[in-house]
């Protein structure tokens, strides 16, 4: 059985190394892109503090449909260059928005959720998808969310086959 472990009190970015090295782990014998963005999902929701969701959309006929997650039931489908998954997607930069009742077009899932954090999937020219994490926390990602998921997202792309997702 796996468990998802990080250093109680660590700081931030230690315990995005932690996560890092437990989804190398994960993802040593695995390549299949549903499978990994699955347990990755699992393993952001459970180890990173303060979210009530973190999942993935991806790009299917033009827009983002909802993916593997961790938290209530979301939106399925959302439009590029709408929302902040939209506007990450559009922009293919990570978006930090500390507080969503002050973005304009923030779709609201769950209104518990006041911070997000979007982070794109390249690959090559093209975009796969995103991954978003929530927390009802006003201003609860900042700069080592960006470092750290970043960093996650490269290795998640660079071990995953993402070959059978038909965009
Ligand atoms: N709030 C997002 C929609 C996705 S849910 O938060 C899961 C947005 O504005 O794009």
């Amino acid at each position: 059985m796996f468990q998802v472990k990080t250093t109680a009190g660590a700081s931030k970015s230690v315990r995005y190394r932690e996560l890092f090295d437990q989804l190398t782990g994960l993802l040593v014998d695995e390549s299949d892109w549903l499978a990994n963005t699955a347990n990755c999902a699992a393993l952001l929701y459970q180890g990173i503090p303060g979210l009530n969701w973190a999942g993935f959309y991806f790009m299917r006929g033009g827009e983002l449909v909802l993916g593997p997650f961790q938290g209530k039931v979301a939106c399925v489908r959302l439009q590029v260059g709408r929302g902040v998954c939209g506007t990450a997607a559009q922009r293919r930069q990570t978006v930090i928005v500390p507080d969503v009742t002050r973005f304009p077009g923030h779709i609201a899932c769950d209104p518990a959720s006041r911070s997000e954090i979007v982070v794109p999937l390249p690959q090559g020219d093209k975009l796969i998808g995103v991954l978003d994490l929530d927390s009802p926390a006003i201003a609860h990602f900042d700069q080592t969310d960006v470092d750290g998921l970043e960093r996650i997202i490269g290795l998640l792309l660079q071990r995953s086959d993402f070959r059978f997702l038909c965009a």
